[in-house]
């Protein structure tokens, strides 16, 4: 059974939570204000149906405390945020462009408490139709159209996978390295491209297997059904579809030596890293391995034109990986902890009085003196 809504919002440990049940299509929309020491609360929208709304709520609970690490992580001026648009029933066009429009509305409202882009379920044309609405929404190209995360996030993930593969194979060159590749979507279908590219063994797995053939076909890979992604040997297992793949039921079956991937919150409970540990595998902590999107749209929110300058900053979580590798290692620690105590240290340098001018704050901050 799930908890109540009144249960989650006493348990959370965030700032806020902005409600709106839309009538005309039975939708609520919940808008997870996290935590904003380091800059306005922001977070891409998730459009989904939920079997109920208290699922939506904690979705976008556990979302919004993720991108507050992962803005952390990088530290680029933005606070963590989620907004889910939980649907009871999937939408036709028409009534999902009426819910989008409203929720733009919702969003200018909110006078820039929180800025937002795309995540599972939305798209850049989505985007562009909240552009229309608000300006609160990242990733513009500059002419009012909406850009795509997605490549930039998989170019950080197969940085992350080139990080691990350094730590624990001793090399990051990919040729003949096997990786599994779950969810071939908007992000997941880039790095295939990428890791067939640096000469990696591509297995792909997704729901869809027209997808996850053609995709295969193209990487001269192989598909790996869904439900033997969790036995198969590789060397990296990249989670590229939903979050909560890491657990005690999958942990003990996994035949890898790394995971890297691009889901958001991909262990259920934060003991999964430990569990991982204890059998051997790596794990590259999720926020950080796929902070690329998050990158790209901070540097355009401040006008970075330039895509070098942009990939470079990409690529550099690499460098914050091996760094974080480095450190569990001489701690004798999980990466995963060592990696929450680097972004406290953020955060708390950050509350002590760190100087804000320096900093980015788009938007309407929403705690200026
Ligand atoms: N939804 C993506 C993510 O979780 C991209 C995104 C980043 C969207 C930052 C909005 C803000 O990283």
């Amino acid at each position: 059974m799930s908890k109540s809504i009144t249960e989650l919002i006493e348990a959370w440990d965030g700032l806020s939570i902005v409600t709106r049940y839309d009538r005309l299509t039975e939708a609520w929309l919940f808008i997870a204000l996290h935590n904003d020491t380091l800059g306005t609360p922001a977070g891409g929208t998730r459009m989904k149906v939920y079997d109920c709304p208290e699922d939506g709520l904690l979705d976008a609970m556990r979302l919004a405390e993720g991108m507050t690490h992962k803005w952390a992580a990088i530290d680029m001026g933005y606070g963590g945020g989620k907004a889910v648009l939980a649907l009871s029933r999937p939408l036709d066009s028409e009534s999902r462009h009426g819910l989008l429009l409203r929720y733009g509305q919702l969003l200018k409202s909110m006078g820039g408490w929180f800025m937002t882009g795309e995540d599972l379920g939305t798209t850049p044309a989505d985007m562009t139709l909240l552009m229309r609405e608000s300006s609160y929404v990242l990733g513009n190209d500059g002419t009012g159209k909406a850009l795509d995360p997605g490549p930039y996030t998989a170019l950080g993930v197969f940085n992350g996978i080139r990080a691990a593969t350094r730590h624990v194979l001793g090399s990051s060159e990919l040729s003949g390295v096997r990786v599994l590749v779950q969810g071939v979507g908007d992000v997941g279908g880039r790095l295939v491209e990428l890791l067939a590219g640096a000469g990696a063994r591509v297995l792909v797995s997704d729901l869809d297997s027209i997808r996850a053939q053609n995709l295969a076909k193209l990487a001269g890979g192989e598909v790996i059904p869904p439900e033997a992604v969790y036995h198969t040997p590789c060397d990296v297992y990249a989670p590229c579809a939903v979050g909560a793949t890491l657990n005690r039921n999958t942990i003990p079956n996994l035949r890898c030596r790394i995971v890297a991937g691009s889901a958001n919150n991909q262990l259920e409970a934060a003991l999964d890293a430990d569990r991982l540990h204890q059998h051997g595998i790596c794990y590259a902590p999720d926020y950080v391995t796929n902070a690329g999107g998050a990158i790209s749209f901070a540097m355009m929110a401040h006008g970075a034109k330039d895509e070098t300058a942009i990939k470079a900053r990409i690529a550099g979580l690499g460098a914050t990986l091996d760094e974080i590798f480095a450190e569990a290692a001489a701690n004798n620690t999980t990466p995963l902890k060592a990696s929450n105590a680097r972004i406290q240290r953020v955060l708390n340098h950050s509350t002590q009085g760190a100087d804000f001018s320096s900093r980015i704050r788009p938007g309407r901050a929403v705690r200026d003196a």
